[in-house]
């Protein structure tokens, strides 16, 4: 029965609908147990992560999806400090041989998502995880079309600051991305 754990943060909700759209995607697959945790301000105090409750529930993972808006080209400052924060179990690799994979959305089309990604997928190796990206070609350009940003290492979304619900291609990349994140999982456990 695999574990997959999405951790996230995101101010107005759009990487919040990516997030549920990967656990939609990973409880498709049967007998997955899926958690959400979103990063809120509680979580920090004085620029320093203290939910260690978080930290526990991704210890015991098979799976860990790391989503963040993109800010500036990169991780927002929140997901920063959590990543930082698990340093720690970096130095003991506590996380070796955990399935790891990403998303991001933004305002831009481009916006740079890709640098944040491979932010996520840096952190993922070297905590000696094994990566998984979405796994689906692009079916076209329009919002309608899975993949339709063309990523591979992570599922990217993009909606325009006027645009309260993510597109349903983005949100059937991130389904996908869900569901193949549970898939290894299980095959990695068997
Ligand atoms: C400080 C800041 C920096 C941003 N930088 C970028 C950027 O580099 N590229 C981009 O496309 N959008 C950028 N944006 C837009 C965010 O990506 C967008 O607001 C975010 O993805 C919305 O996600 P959320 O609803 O989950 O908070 C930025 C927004 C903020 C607040």
């Amino acid at each position: 029965m695999p574990t997959v754990v999405i951790v996230y943060f995101s101010a107005s909700g759009h990487t919040e609908q990516v997030a549920q759209a990967v656990a939609d995607g990973a409880k498709s697959v049967a007998g997955t147990v899926t958690t959400l945790h979103r990063i809120v301000s509680e979580d920090i105090d004085g620029g320093r992560w203290k939910n260690d409750e978080i930290i526990a529930s991704l210890n015991a993972a098979d799976a860990i999806v790391f989503g963040t808006p993109t800010y500036m080209g990169g991780y927002s400052g929140q997901f920063k400090t959590f990543i930082d924060a698990c340093g720690g179990i970096w130095y003991h690799q506590g996380w070796k041989d955990k399935i790891g994979a990403g998303f991001t959305h933004s305002q831009g089309l481009s916006g740079d998502k890709l640098n944040t990604l491979s932010g996520l997928m840096i952190n993922g190796m070297q905590h000696s995880m094994i990566w998984v990206g979405t796994g689906s070609m692009p079916e076209g350009n329009t919002p309608d079309k899975m993949n339709r940003l063309s990523s591979y290492m992570g599922a990217m979304a993009q909606s325009n600051m006027d645009q309260p619900e993510i597109g349903t291609g983005d949100r059937q990349t991130a389904i996908a991305l869900g569901k193949r994140v549970a898939e290894t999982a299980a095959r990695w456990n068997r």
